[in-house]
């Protein structure tokens, strides 16, 4: 039995311990910015293909009070670094660091290091390297006061990369925000979904992935497909599976459309669509969502307006934003529910509607709320 943690945007613990759940996990804890769990190593390759609002899983390999260098070093040499890779293999450690013995994370990274190719040289003579970038080993070091945890990554890169996007919208929104916003909203996976200001679709596509029951992390790979002690068979058996869901899922998608004015992000939108291999299926508009007509009434609405932040030059015309999609919302959704995604309270009376829910969630830096409305029909 693992002990393992996946990390998610502030504000979502909840949908992600749900999924967690859902995935047969063990000893679910929500914590901040993330939840615990436990479950065999196949659980871990499943929670890195199925978990759509994890953007990291991460396995526990050790534990310990540590108040200098000796202990830390000490608690990484009790690790058996072998189990994970040779020494021809490659690794990097990521460090975390709050009122420890240490002031920053470089000095207890490098022990941490030392301990690993110590061990490797001691038992055969050299050392694996270690490589900033997709590197075999992905390993955490989080020093809490006294407290040492060191991790292994399993995702490698993080798990919002679903692997579709070649390029970016200016504020994009975080696949995995998207996704566990989404879930929040409690969407049934069929009514019609409407994105009115789309930019480069990322809710459009997460709706797409959810409704065909398609693993988001279906056509990447993961740092634990690398690790001497990866279960290839059951790892296999996960990714087929998906696979299968995926295929016969296919048929179920619900009418999805978005909208933006921009017409680098519609062209973005349509290029993320195509790739993550649904081109054709979504239907994309361009126009002021003020004027936007919809192909079929929607019964769900998400979407993320521009807030900028408070002082920013440009509030003005993110009032207009906002103004514009509550003439959407008033004109084309009549008895929808619609969730917006607000990073400026005063923006969001623009709407002119009550909200029934404010659900507060991070976006990166900034402190938001997802806001729930029921249109009257
Ligand atoms: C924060 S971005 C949305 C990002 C999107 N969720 C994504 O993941 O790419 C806001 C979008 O609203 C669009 N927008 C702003 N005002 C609009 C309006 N009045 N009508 C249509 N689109 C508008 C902008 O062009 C921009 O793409």
């Amino acid at each position: 039995m693992a002990r393992f943690y996946a990390a998610c945007t502030l504000g979502l613990e909840a949908v992600l311990a749900e999924e967690l759940r859902a995935l047969g996990a063990g000893a679910v804890a929500e914590r901040r910015g993330g939840a615990s769990f436990e479950g065999d190593l196949a659980l871990g390759y499943a929670a890195c293909l199925w978990l759509r609002s994890a953007v990291r899983v991460q396995q526990e390999l050790a534990r310990g009070q540590v108040h200098g260098r000796e202990d830390l070093y000490q608690l990484a040499a009790s690790v058996d670094w072998s189990v994970s890779i040779t020494h021809l293999q490659t690794l990097a450690i990521d460090g975390a660091v709050r009122d420890s013995f240490a002031n920053d994370t470089r000095f207890p990274v490098l022990v941490v290091k030392d301990a690993i190719c110590d061990q490797f040289r001691d038992h055969t003579g050299q050392r694996p390297s270690v490589e900033r970038d997709r590197p075999d080993l992905p390993l955490k070091l989080v020093l809490q006061g006294s407290e040492a945890i060191l991790y292994r990554d399993f995702g490698g890169p993080p798990l919002h990369k679903r692997g579709y996007r070649e390029i970016q919208h200016k504020s994009p929104l975080n696949e995995a925000t998207a996704a566990g916003l989404l879930l929040r909203t409690g969407w049934d996976r069929k009514a019609p979904l409407c994105d009115p200001l789309c930019g480069s679709a990322t809710f459009l596509i997460e709706a797409a992935f959810l409704a065909t029951d398609r693993a988001p992390g279906l056509g990447r790979s993961f740092a634990f497909e690398r690790w001497r002690d990866v279960d290839l068979d059951a790892w296999r058996r996960l990714y087929d599976d998906a696979e299968a869901r995926a295929m016969r899922g296919a048929a179920q998608l619900p009418v999805l459309c978005g909208n933006d004015r921009h017409p680098g992000a519609m062209a973005i939108a349509a290029q993320a669509i195509e790739a993550a291999g649904f081109g054709g299926r979504i239907d994309l508009q361009r126009s002021d969502a003020a004027d936007y007509q919809p192909p079929t009434r929607p019964g769900m609405v998400v979407t993320n307006p521009p807030y900028g932040e408070r002082l920013q030059p440009d509030a003005g015309s993110a009032a207009a934003s906002w103004h514009a999609l509550g003439n959407f919302l008033h004109r084309q959704c009549a008895g929808a529910e619609a969730w917006v995604l607000c990073g400026e309270p005063l923006l969001s009376r623009e709407l002119g509607l009550r909200s029934f829910a404010k659900v507060p969630v991070w976006n990166g830096p900034i402190e938001c709320r997802w806001l729930g409305y029921r249109i009257d029909g």
